[in-house]
């Protein structure tokens, strides 16, 4: 088989094989005033695991979204607790969903224990975790199962499709449309509502197929991708748009940290298009990615004389001890492929 029919069968093995049969979820509110709080009951076969969430993020009145990235080779992080928000899989298994994961072990790792088979050598998955509020009752319905439901699936990263962009940087396009504005839906919350960012990156792509979006917050600053958060360094100083315009992503976090520790001046603030018109480097953060380099945005190449520059570089080589993988070997060894 072509390698990327190859590829196809696997999506399509990896959702035969996980879907779950019957009544999977169930999410019991405790308390819906002051502090939310729910039981969460997830079951596929004989596999249940139970927990209770504490964490507003995870009230289910919409549709949330959790994702880590699960090797092949690394292990899970059920088998190892204590680890629990240690890197231990292949590319960046670095979670903040604790209560979720700690709720899912079982489901969870039983999706990638199905599908473990179908990864080829250096290859990983994206494992996600979704929460939805599930079917609502209707008249005349009779579904096995109504209200909240979770979703564990897996897919392949795409190496080979983003490989290139490890070795000549990504081209990042500012779309016409702004990213959803804070007072009309948070974009702090990790959730389904990706329509803004979608249609943006259409808009994007319509010109360029290969360019990435990041679009621009109410305000005309830089605000995220559609799954990428951004960051500028000028003067050797590292800089990303402030929290309350984007998702506060978990890679941005473990960039932030590790500018900590390597004792790289930071800060979170408002960026306009002079600021990244007049940067040395940029670069985009995110669970698949880790870091990438960004080669042009809106056409304009950045003063550095390389992709990734000097400090992208650093925080690469950092990010890369951490997670325990080297990222851009493994997208860069799909190039020729
Ligand atoms: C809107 C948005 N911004 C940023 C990110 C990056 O977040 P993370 O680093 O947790 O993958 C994502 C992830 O999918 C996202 O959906």
């Amino acid at each position: 088989m072509e390698p990327k029919e190859r590829l196809r069968a696997r999506v399509q093995d990896a959702t035969l094989a996980v879907l779950p049969e019957g009544p999977n979820v169930e999410i019991t509110p405790r308390s819906l005033t002051g502090a939310p709080s729910f039981d969460v009951r997830v079951q596929v076969g004989s596999v249940a695991s139970q927990t209770t969430f504490q964490d507003s993020r995870a009230l289910p009145n919409s549709s949330y979204f959790y994702e880590v990235v699960a090797s092949g080779n690394g292990d899970s992080p059920a088998s190892t607790p204590a680890a629990a928000n240690t890197p231990t899989f292949g590319a960046a298994a670095y979670f903040y969903q604790q209560q979720l994961w700690q709720g899912t072990p079982a489901i969870s790792e039983d999706v990638l224990e199905r599908n473990r088979h179908l990864l080829g050598p250096g290859e990983d998955y994206w494992l996600a975790q979704r929460i939805s509020r599930g079917v609502s009752r209707a008249p005349g319905d009779n579904w096995d199962h109504y209200g909240p439901n979770v979703i564990v699936d897996c897919v392949p990263l795409p190496l080979r499709e983003r490989a290139r962009l490890f070795r000549d940087g990504i081209d990042v396009v500012t779309p016409s449309l702004r990213r959803t504005p804070p007072d009309a839906l948070s974009p702090r919350a990790k959730m389904h509502q990706y329509l803004n960012l979608v249609l943006a990156d259409r808009e994007v792509k319509a010109q360029n197929p290969d360019a990435w979006a990041v679009l621009l917050d109410v305000n005309g600053n830089l605000a995220e991708g559609q799954g990428s958060n951004i960051f500028l360094v000028r003067d050797g100083r590292l800089t990303t748009p402030r929290e309350r315009y984007v998702l506060p992503g978990v890679s941005r976090q473990a960039t932030i940290d590790l500018a900590g520790q390597l004792q790289i001046p930071f800060a979170e603030q408002d960026l306009d298009l002079y600021d990244a018109y007049t940067a040395d480097e940029c670069f985009l953060t995110s669970t698949s990615l880790c870091i990438c380099g960004v080669r042009s945005l809106n056409g304009r190449k950045f003063g550095a004389d390389r992709v990734p520059g000097p400090i992208t570089q650093k925080l690469i080589e950092a990010y890369t001890e951490m997670v325990g993988c080297d990222f851009v070997a493994q997208y860069l060894a799909r190039l020729d492929g």
